[in-house]
């Protein structure tokens, strides 16, 4: 089946300009682009846009925790260590697979609803977020979180790591899987070591919290770059370090590392802002991620875009750094490179038809045009403006309805699993 989005402007993050267009999607992949004033191509589907409705690429949210929603609100307004030990871990050991499962959908509608496609997960019961993945027609980049605790508990996730990887990576093409271990505070270095030499034994990436916190380098132990090179994780097919709050932006980074911007759970948390505009400078692949709900505490993309292009603005008082242009591709392209998505997050023809329709028909958006139309989604827009979220050229999102999941049982689910949790 072919839908054909006519006349619609298109934007995505290698776009100077936005372009306005008729856009063909056939077979889950954007089929032909041609411009605005010629006569468009046939489809069973079409979309009338008038000019007044954008497509862009879908949101990768590239780090979060998305299970974590049944723990929104617990412990607000603490720093990230007694958060963790006080608020969050005591509720975690309470959480169930079948919670785990009803919580992850619940964040998938919430994704869904603001534009993001595919996310990047870090968490456990892995097998039921990728159940609840496939059972969507979600992407997501999937890792089992690896902590230390008990004898042998390091062992028995690796495994489990793995073992995620073996049964789901690659599957349908809507899942990869990283191997997780969890921060260098959590994971003592032997065991880094025997996890990155599994990622490269394995051929998977890794998926790290690297210093979020200042306390987090201060009790490193070495420097950043030694901590990087003993670990392994500068020689595993590829490394994804979510945060890099405090890590210097003069780090020698070699290609198969990239970072993860987590602006509004970093302001949150109290843990600093990361020296994105020095890493832009650099040409490092940043992305975009909201964290989980519970630091955040929303996983809307659109908001992640703005405060990340206002707060280096204000923190460099530089007006020109970290544009709209950079945001856009950091929330979607960067992502899905940086967890091995290929041909998914600009709109190009032959890549994956990952869309997000935008309504451009409201007061916020009088005098929007191809030049301008990053800076309005960026700075005017927001996630109220999304209309559908397409995946793989099948609507998973469209007018407020979820085509392939009951909203109203995943909301009831969740809510008996948060009160279970809390009771
Ligand atoms: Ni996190």
């Amino acid at each position: 089946m072919a839908t054909l989005f006519k006349d619609v402007y298109i934007a995505d993050g290698s776009r100077t300009k936005a372009e306005r267009v008729h856009l063909l999607v056939s077979k889950g992949r954007i089929a032909q682009i041609i411009d605005a004033s010629q006569t468009p191509p046939a489809a069973d589907k079409i979309i009338s846009g008038r000019g007044h409705m954008a497509v862009i690429p879908g949101f990768v949210n590239a780090h979060t925790h998305a299970a974590m929603i049944l723990l929104r609100g617990l412990g607000e307004e603490a720093p990230l260590m007694e958060w963790l030990q006080n608020k969050i871990w005591p509720v975690e050991d309470k959480l169930t697979p079948e919670y785990i499962y009803w919580g992850t959908l619940s964040a998938m509608l919430e994704m869904l609803a603001t534009g993001t496609t595919c996310f990047a997960d870090m968490y456990f019961e892995m097998e039921r977020v990728a159940e609840a993945v496939l059972g969507a027609g979600m992407k997501a980049a999937l890792c089992r979180g690896i902590t230390a605790g008990a004898p042998g508990k390091i062992e028995r996730s690796l495994s489990n790591n793995l073992d995620l990887a073996k049964n789901y990576h690659g599957r349908e093409g809507l899942i990869t899987v990283q191997l997780g271990p969890h921060a260098p505070y959590t994971v003592p270095m032997d065991y880094m070591r025997s996890i990155t030499d599994a990622a490269k034994t394995n051929g998977l990436g890794v998926h790290f919290h690297f210093l979020e916190t200042k306390g987090e380098l201060d009790n490193l132990g070495m420097s950043p770059t030694d901590y990087l090179k003993e670990s392994g994780l500068l020689n595993t097919p590829y490394t994804v370090l979510a945060h890099a709050v405090w890590l210097d932006p003069k780090t020698e980074l070699p290609d198969n590392v990239s970072l993860v911007h987590n602006p509004c759970s970093n302001l949150k948390l109290g843990s600093g802002i990361m020296p994105l505009t020095e890493w832009l400078e650099r040409g490092a692949v940043v992305a975009l991620g909201t964290d989980g709900a519970s630091s955040n505490n929303r996983l809307d993309m659109w908001e992640e875009m703005r405060t990340a292009s206002l707060l280096h603005k204000g923190a460099t008082m530089n007006p020109v750094c970290v544009s709209a242009l950079d945001v856009l591709r950091m929330a979607t392209y960067e992502g899905a490179r940086a967890f091995g998505f290929a041909q998914k997050g600009m709109i190009q023809e032959g890549w994956f038809a990952d869309l997000v329709l935008v309504n451009l028909d409201k007061p916020h958006y009088i005098g929007v045009n191809e030049e301008n139309l990053a800076a309005y989604l960026v700075y005017a827009g927001s996630s109220a403006d999304v209309l559908g979220t397409m995946i793989n050229g099948r609507w998973i999102y469209r007018n407020g309805e979820y085509p392939t999941l009951d909203a109203e049982e995943i909301m009831i689910k969740a809510r008996e699993a948060r009160d279970a949790i809390t009771r």
